[in-house]
This record gives structure tokens, sequence and C-alpha cells, in this order.
């Protein structure tokens, strides 16, 4: 019996399997009902005792030999399987998401707005050139605007610069196409700004631009009104003020009615209820004239947006840099935001 064992040891430690059922087959010759390991205890039982002392060990490490091999051929066995608790079948917990951006979801939001009015969306370059920043939009030669201060200039060339403004592809899309025209262009902006709370070097507006025969400043008052109404809620009243662009004449800048019920309203709108939204106008002659519309047969209006702005006021936002620091802790709050 000490042979037969030694030999099974033997055969055990040189199995070798190239799939499952070969080791299922194997698992069963062993310890099957009717397996090898069953036949030895059955001829244990008869040994004189002074041998079983001796046999006994060498059996079950024979047995123990087996599972071993079993288990290192078929990586977890079926019995711990169940004992751990795991369940293969159960469905995934399902896999995290990232989230939009608040900055994103806004610009969207604003863009679906105005395509709902029949405005097409257009883009243009964030380096530029002075013509199409400021020449192209009537901005004297000695306009602070052009100030080193103000304008980042690439490899201190005059003519080449990042764009202070999405004004920028009004000029774009003024020179490639004829009116009726009506726009909305979104982008990201640059200015040589301390960064703070308020300020930042590079952020994003949404120009809009809206040139055919016969466009009246009621109709810019109204198009600003549906949309202040579509993004703040139906009940929302806006008044303009008086203002200046060198590319729009008259000017005025839009104020939302946001109230005055709590402190935070009084601080934000500085005691007066209002909130500055946008800057608009009606599009000075000069700059059709400059790109080849006819002032004399048409007109325009044109508005320009801060979405940092906006999305500060949508979200009670109190520092702009959130917006660049990709912060999960400040990004996952937006979590199932279209
Ligand atoms: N470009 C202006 C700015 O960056 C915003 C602006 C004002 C755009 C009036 C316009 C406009 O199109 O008509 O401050």
């Amino acid at each position: 019996m000490k042979d037969r064992i030694g030999q099974l040891m033997a055969d055990v430690a040189a199995a070798e399997f190239s799939g499952e059922d070969e080791v299922e087959a194997f698992r069963v010759a062993y310890l099957g009902r009717k397996g090898k390991m069953k036949d030895l205890m059955a001829a244990f039982k008869e040994v004189p005792g002074d041998q079983k002392r001796v046999l006994g060990p060498m059996l079950n490490a024979l047995k123990q030999a087996v599972e071993d091999k079993v288990k290192a051929a078929s990586g977890v066995s079926a019995s711990k399987v169940k004992a751990s608790g795991l369940d293969a079948t159960r469905p995934s917990g399902g896999v995290p998401l990232g989230t939009h951006h608040p900055l994103q979801v806004v610009r969207r939001e604003i863009v679906d707005i105005f395509q709902n009015m029949g405005f097409a969306v257009a883009e243009g370059p964030e380096i530029e050139d002075d013509w199409h920043v400021f020449s192209g939009l009537n901005f004297p030669p000695e306009h602070p605007a052009r100030d080193m201060q103000d304008t980042f200039f690439v490899e201190r060339n005059p003519d080449v610069l990042l764009r202070t403004h999405t004004s920028s592809v009004q000029v774009r899309e003024m020179e490639k196409r004829e009116p009726p025209m009506r726009l909305i262009m979104p982008g990201r902006v640059f200015r040589n700004e301390a960064i703070s709370a308020r300020a930042h070097c590079m952020f994003h507006q949404i120009e809009g631009l809206y040139i055919d025969k016969d466009v009246s400043f009621a109709d810019l008052k109204q198009t600003l009104l549906h949309f202040a109404r579509c993004f703040f809620g139906p009940d929302t009243d806006i008044r303009l003020r008086p203002s200046y662009f060198p590319f729009t004449e008259p000017s005025a800048e839009v104020d939302v009615y946001w109230g005055l019920k709590t402190e935070v309203d009084k601080r934000i709108t500085k005691g007066t209820g209002w909130l500055e939204i946008l800057g608009c106008g009606m599009v000075d002659p000069n700059v059709l004239e400059a790109n080849g519309i006819d002032p004399n047969v048409y007109s325009g209006f044109a508005f320009g947006m801060g979405i940092e702005r906006i999305t500060m006021l949508r979200y009670q936002i109190g520092d702009l840099r959130h917006f660049f620091e990709n912060d999960r802790r400040f990004l996952n709050q937006f979590a199932g935001e279209r």
C-alpha cells in the first residue's frame, strides 16, 4: 500500500491538463465516489494498527496533493466560490460616468435657445489679426483695448494676437456670407488680466449677429427678452441701459431683474436688484461698410455675453477660478446636468 500511495503521489505531481474538463475528470478519478482515494480508504481500514500510523499521514498528504493540484489548475475551486458569497451572475454596479462641465451646460443651453429662433452656429480662430479683432470692428487706432496691457500679442507681433472677444467672428462671417445672416458664435477669448475671483486671462463668450433688411432696435430688444425668459424663467424682466461699443450705434447693456429678497441678492446686485448680463447694439454702419455690406440696404443688431458670468449667476458660483481648476469636488456637483 505504501508503494501504491507513492506511485499515485508521483502521478499527481506529473498530471497535466489542457482544459477544465480534464481537471474535473482528474478530480473525480481521485476524489469521486468511486475514486482512487475511496479504494485506498477502504484498504486502509483493513491494515494493522501500527501500520496505520505511518499510512494515515501519507494518505492525507496524497489527498491534499490532489486538492492542491485541482485548485491550481482551475483557479478558485467551486466550493471556495460558494463560500466567499461571490455571485458571478449578479449585474454589475455600473460604470461611473463623468459630468458635463457647467460652462458647457450653459453654453449649450444658450446656443439651443438661439437655434430655436433660427440662428446658426459659427466659430472662428482663437489666434487672430488686428483687422478681425479691432480695425474691422471700427476700433480707432489709439483705442485702449488694443493696448499691450489688455491684449496678448504673439511673439510681440502687433498683427498676431489672441482674440479678446468673439466679435472677431462677426467680421469673419460678414466676409464669407451675404445677408440675411442670423448667427450665434460661441468661443474662447483671452485678455491680459491678473487672475482673481472675478477675472481670468481666459474665458468664454457667445456673440450674436443678425443682419437683414429692416432689422430694428425693437427686434433686438424682443430677441433678448425672449432669450432671458427662456434662460432665467418666464417672468424675467430686462432693462436696457445706454452704453458705448465702437462696433454698435446705438449701444446698450442689458440687465435682468434678479430681485432683492435675500442678503446675497442685495450684495450681487449692489442693492439695485438688477444684474448686467450682456452688451449689445445696432451694428454700426461703418462696420457694415468695412465688411462689404451696404448700410443703405441692410441693418443689423449684435450682442455679446460672457458664459462664465451667466454660469456664475445660474449656479450661484462665487469664484471664477473654480471653472478652470478641475477640482472634482466642484465638477461632481453638476452630475445630472445635461
Ligand atoms: N465684445 C464685447 C466685449 O467683449 C461684447 C459685445 C458688446 C459684443 C456689444 C457685441 C455687442 O456684439 O454688440 O465686451
